[in-house]
């Protein structure tokens, strides 16, 4: 996979706003072409919206690299240098072919210049500007910084060269490129979409159903299995036993019934547009676009974790931003996270919604959860991450103590500070303290002993030399720190 290192986005509405997020936390550099004047402001709340999301999805964990962001007062300026070129401009054929003239006329040889369009044909985006051969549909789904999907589509001069680029430079970036073989029209997914709405338009005119009631036949059945079976597997499922040509052979013929609508569409008249938008302000309870926008990427969030524990679809692209730099091995105490009496910060994060019991307050098995990211994090710092368990030795937690001294609620930013208390080349004895971020509350104590083991061998066996130096030096700075008091402090009913 080949990721960019600098990236072009032309366009920094709602489309062109959440590439540059995509790329910006994927660790590209992107200079943004855009000439409205508010284009700032639109981009900082989606950039907002995509922090929160990723902090969503990876709670405390420290973040890989993050690319810079510029603002480019031309196209040109924009598109040089970049190995990726993604217009997000209005859906205008002739203000796109302008805007992939300008683009062309700056792009590197091997760039990909890829088209957002959700329905346009790239022969008519590409025709006659200077890098045709580079120029194809990539199109995405909003919100672009959660939703991994990306539809490569060529014209009639696009290079195989530039697809297969392309095909590599979206799944570096986390996405899920498919390339289809012909160009068509709105490519699938719009398609598909837009025979729902064809139906969906006809079910509200001939007052069958409201936006409300289709929408809740969506919400609470059919889009359930869309996000992990798809049109196919769901079917294959339908047809049970028997099988899916059983399925086919019983459903096949049904769509020669005179119920579906599929080819007409309803006359667009104010009367048509005044209902749906009636019946959606009705479905919205007053709740404005950005609170919406954040229930959606919520959900998408706590989707795409669900389909990663299952090893599932679009979870199974779920990657730390910060893995590549995990993988390496090694990665040494980062400055940034020494305190200056020698404690090292090894997590901070939210307390997530789903981390509460009924008293909104963070729930008891959630404080081993962020004391365990914690200890992960330190040991990546050592050498202890993936890379080194994949080489078959590993650290064991084979005791712990937790206490908790006060109580925290959903939402709220907390950090931990860590110490090595001992370390003797097979064990370490670690205290961690979570605070509350806000007001430097004490709210619970971690300690645990970590046992080094050859897993091949199934014993303890010692750490390598270089692992225990990293972890003699963050103790070292650690020297003057007293050994905390509660440590090795037993649980008893303390008599007066
Ligand atoms: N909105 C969606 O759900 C969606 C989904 C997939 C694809 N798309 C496609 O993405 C593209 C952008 O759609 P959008 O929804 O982000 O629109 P948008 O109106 O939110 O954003 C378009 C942006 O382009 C900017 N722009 C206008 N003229 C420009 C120029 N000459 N040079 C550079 N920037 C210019 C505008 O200032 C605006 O910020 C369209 O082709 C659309 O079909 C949209």
């Amino acid at each position: 996979m080949t990721k960019p290192q600098k990236a072009a986005v032309v366009g920094g509405g709602v489309i062109g706003g959440g590439w540059v997020a995509r790329l910006i936390l994927a660790g590209v550099d992107v200079a943004l072409a855009d000439p409205d004047p508010d284009a700032k402001r639109k981009l900082e709340a989606i950039m907002a919206n995509a922090e929160r999301a990723e902090a969503r999805l990876w709670p405390g964990q420290s973040r890989g690299r993050r690319g810079k962001l510029s603002y480019a007062a031309s196209i040109g300026e924009a598109v040089e240098g970049a190995g990726l070129v993604q217009e997000s401009a209005p859906e205008r054929l002739e203000l796109k072919q302008r805007i992939h003239q300008e683009i062309g006329e700056a792009a590197a040889a091997d760039a990909v210049i890829g088209s957002s369009t959700s329905g346009l044909l790239p022969t008519d985006i590409q025709g006659g500007t200077p890098r045709a051969d580079r120029v194809m549909v990539a199109h995405p789904y909003n919100p672009v910084y959660l939703l991994p999907v990306v539809e490569i589509v060529g014209g009639k001069d696009t290079s195989d060269d530039a697809i297969a680029k392309a095909m590599t430079i979206y799944e570096s970036i986390g996405m899920k490129p498919v390339h289809l073989k012909k160009e068509i029209d709105a490519f699938v997914g719009d398609r598909l979409l837009e025979a729902m709405w064809r139906e969906s338009l006809w079910l509200i005119k001939d007052g069958i159903a409201t936006a409300e009631t289709i929408d809740d036949v969506v919400r609470y059945g059919l889009g359930l299995r869309y996000a992990q079976m798809g049109q196919f597997m769901t079917y294959r499922l339908g047809g049970g036993e028997a099988g899916v040509r059983h399925f086919l052979e019983q459903f096949g013929p049904s769509l020669k019934w005179p119920w579906t609508k599929l080819m007409d569409v309803p006359e667009w008249d104010d009367e048509l547009i005044d209902m749906i938008a009636e019946q959606s302000d009705a479905q919205a309870h007053g709740k404005s676009i950005r609170e919406l926008e954040e229930i959606r990427d919520n959900n998408l969030v706590d989707i795409l974790k669900a389909l990663g524990r299952n090893n599932w679809g679009a979870g199974t692209l779920l990657k730390n931003p910060a893995e590549d730099a995990v993988k390496s091995g090694i990665t040494g105490l980062p400055e940034d996270k020494v305190m200056a009496n020698g404690m090292v910060e090894t997590w901070s994060g939210h307390v997530q919604h789903d981390w509460t019991d009924y008293n909104d307050h963070m729930t008891e098995f959630r404080y081993l959860e962020v004391f365990s990211m914690a200890t992960d994090e330190l040991l990546v710092w050592i050498g202890g991450g993936p890379a080194y368990v994949e080489s078959g030795s590993s650290w064991y937690t084979v005791e712990t103590h937790i206490r908790h001294i006060d109580e925290i609620a959903s939402g709220k930013p907390m950090r931990v500070e860590t110490q090595i208390v001992e370390n003797d080349g097979k064990r370490i004895h670690l205290f961690h303290h979570l605070y509350g971020s806000d007001d430097g509350r004490l709210l619970a104590t971690g300690e645990h002993m970590l046992m080094h083991v050859d897993m091949k061998a199934g014993r303890s066996s010692a750490m390598p030399e270089a692992m225990k130096s990293h972890t003699d030096s963050i103790a070292s700075r650690q020297s003057s720190l007293e050994r905390p008091e509660a440590a090795g402090a037993a649980i008893g009913i303390r008599r007066k």
